[in-house]
């Protein structure tokens, strides 16, 4: 999804900046753009396609002094992919990058189509930058001509602007889509980012800003403003200056790394919330479940499947209703909400667009709120009543593997949590699943053997006229997430289907050409999982099998390790169906960090 850098200082801007737009690249996007402004004049640099690019056109530009500086990566919504829709978007004298959406572009357009302004490109943003020129004519100060435009703009955006005639200044606005200023306390300069990542290593303290914050920034000062102007008090927040956890080490993608770090995570995820005779979380208090007797599980895409499993745990452990939402579908369908229900939306980035909206439904209803998210400050965090962290780290591959480890790590614990507040579990039930928890980080390690197997066996899956991902009970969401991983990377057709439903359609698409990856755990529905596919093998699918147990009737299969309990087969089931997705990927020359069409941070609907 679209990102944003600014940057103000005595540094090399153009540098600043193309690194930024660097960290932002795993987001994904489609074309890219920088201006910088020095004594009134703008030096700007457009490009489709990747960054290099954009860094090839710029090579010969140098900065030599005190600059203000935007940049941009652009992920298409309104016009294609093109370099006049690549941002910052421009007219006589500003110069503006946004992410998010302008909902009443069209009716601004219109408006000053009629006035005479010209229009180059087919997106939104452009109508900020004639906006402000047209306010500018009228109002006192270019202070008031931006607060004017930003009180005309309905919608979502971040957005920085600069101004031909303020060459010190960068003008900023968030609504609804995050913005993050950066200072560097002792130098004075001034950074922007629309996450973290391009901060870390430069800045010492940020400002998250909140939603209607605007303002600008000079050298060493910051100003800022509530939606009604009142000047407000910057909240500054410290940031790590570590780099070291966002670079790859080693992997041939950060997705591997990921998968590799998944054990690890898992541990951190644990750590002080498993304790000796029971589950502890210091963000909430046993309170937040008074009165509640059904829990909604809402989220997008893989954290969508994370909902899904969880609600076999929470049905089976903690004795409570379930109800597991798309955010797209919830947001829109006139959902019964009762305030007995404990809305948790589940995200790795906290940005997701759906996901908070059906977050602010939810609150506007008056339910009470628990998040379940990876990145702290997020917009569904600081929406939310509580939040629990799943603590995954930066996740940079866009196929998301740790986060949904760690996501189902801490429902699986508040599934927990609820059954011993409520006593509906029995201490030596509560001890052997703490015993299973603490198993977890083994389950996931990544055993060579296993890796070897699969990177041989992807070789054999990268035709066919598709996939069908297999398993009942908690396996049937973890073949939606397999199909799901597959299909991002791989562009794959692939699809997660619960086992026991193939014959009830499916079943007619059997042929050698179909692939079936079926998850064969052994402790839960051996022997049904067993006969469904039996029943593709005598249609002549061909077949993998990933099971503990060999099955002579497969025509490949992956062992995995016998476990106790099938919680730890999930697990461990959930490792192979990641890697066998980036096996087959790396094999068909594909960037599996950054799959086409495919963006990290999902902040639009
Ligand atoms: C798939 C994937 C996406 C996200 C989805 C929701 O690998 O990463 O399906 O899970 O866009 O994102 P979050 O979890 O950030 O709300």
């Amino acid at each position: 999804m679209c990102g944003i850098v600014g940057y103000l200082g005595e540094k090399d801007s153009k540098q600043i900046l193309l690194d930024g737009l660097k960290e932002l690249e795993y987001r994904g996007y489609d074309s890219a753009g920088i201006t910088i402004l020095q004594n009134g004049n703008f030096s700007i640099y457009k490009s489709v396609g990747k960054l290099h690019n954009l860094i090839e056109k710029s090579r010969d530009f140098k900065v030599d002094g005190f600059s203000v500086g935007i940049g941009h990566t652009r992920w298409a919504t309104h016009g294609k992919p093109t370099e006049t829709n690549a941002h910052p978007h421009t007219g006589e004298m500003v110069h503006v990058v946004h992410n998010g959406i302008i909902e009443n572009y069209q009716e601004l357009k219109k408006e000053l189509l009629e006035k005479g302004y010209s229009f180059y490109s087919q997106t939104d943003t452009e109508v900020i930058v004639h906006l402000f020129e047209e306010n500018s004519k009228y109002c006192k100060s270019y202070l008031e001509s931006f607060q004017k435009t930003i009180s005309q703009l309905h919608g979502a955006y971040a957005l920085l602007l600069l101004n031909r005639d303020e060459s010190n200044r960068i003008y900023f606005a968030k609504e609804g889509s995050p913005l993050i200023i950066g200072t560097d306390t002792e130098t004075g300069e001034q950074f922007f980012a629309s996450s973290d990542a391009p901060l870390i290593g430069y800045v010492d303290s940020v400002i998250y800003l909140q939603d209607g914050e605007w303002g600008y920034v000079e050298q060493g000062k910051i100003y800022l403003y509530d939606k009604d102007g009142k000047e407000v008090e910057p909240k500054f927040s410290p940031l790590s200056k570590d780099r070291a956890s966002a670079q790859k080490d080693g992997y041939r993608y950060f997705m591997e790394k990921e998968i590799y770090e998944q054990s690890q995570v898992i541990s951190d995820t644990l750590m002080g919330r498993v304790v000796d005779s029971g589950i502890e979380f210091d963000e909430i208090e046993p309170s937040l479940f008074d009165g509640i007797d059904e829990v909604k599980l809402c989220g997008c895409g893989t954290s969508y499947h994370t909902a899904l499993a969880s609600m076999y745990l929470f049905e089976r452990i903690a004795k409570i209703r379930v109800s597991v939402e798309f955010g797209s579908e919830f947001r829109y369908r006139e959902p019964l909400l009762t305030k007995n229900i404990l809305f948790i939306p589940i995200s790795q980035s906290g940005e997701t667009a759906d996901t908070l909206a059906s977050l602010k439904m939810a609150k506007e209803a008056g339910l009470k709120t628990l998040a379940v998210c990876n990145v702290d400050n997020s917009s569904i965090v600081r929406l939310s009543d509580k939040a629990i962290l799943t603590r995954a780290g930066i996740e940079k591959g866009v196929a998301s593997t740790k986060a949904f480890a760690t996501q189902m790590v801490v429902l699986y614990m508040l599934a927990l949590y609820i059954a011993q507040i409520r006593n509906n579990i029995s201490q030596e039930e509560l001890d052997n699943h703490l015993h299973i928890l603490r198993e977890i980080p083994n389950a996931t390690i990544v055993q060579p053997r296993l890796h070897e197997k699969i990177k041989r066996l992807s070789k054999r899956y990268l035709h066919g006229h598709g996939f069908f991902f297999i398993g009942r009970d908690i396996f049937y969401p973890l073949a939606l997430e397999g199909a799901l991983k597959l299909k991002e990377i791989s562009y794959l057709h692939a699809e997660g289907y619960p086992a026991g439903e193939m014959k009830h359609g499916p079943i007619a698409l059997a042929d050698p050409e179909l692939f079936t990856i079926a998850l064969l755990p052994e402790n839960v529905l051996y022997e049904k999982t067993k006969s469904n596919i039996e029943e593709l093998g005598a249609r002549d699918s061909t077949i993998c099998v990933i099971s503990p147990k060999p099955f002579e009737l497969a025509d490949d299969f992956i062992q995995t390790s016998h476990h106790k309990h099938y919680i730890l087969e999930f697990f461990e089931m959930m490792v192979v169906v990641q890697l066998l997705s980036m096996e087959v990927a790396i094999r068909l020359g594909n960037d599996v960090d950054m799959p086409r069409n495919l963006a990290k941070s999902v902040t639009v609907e």
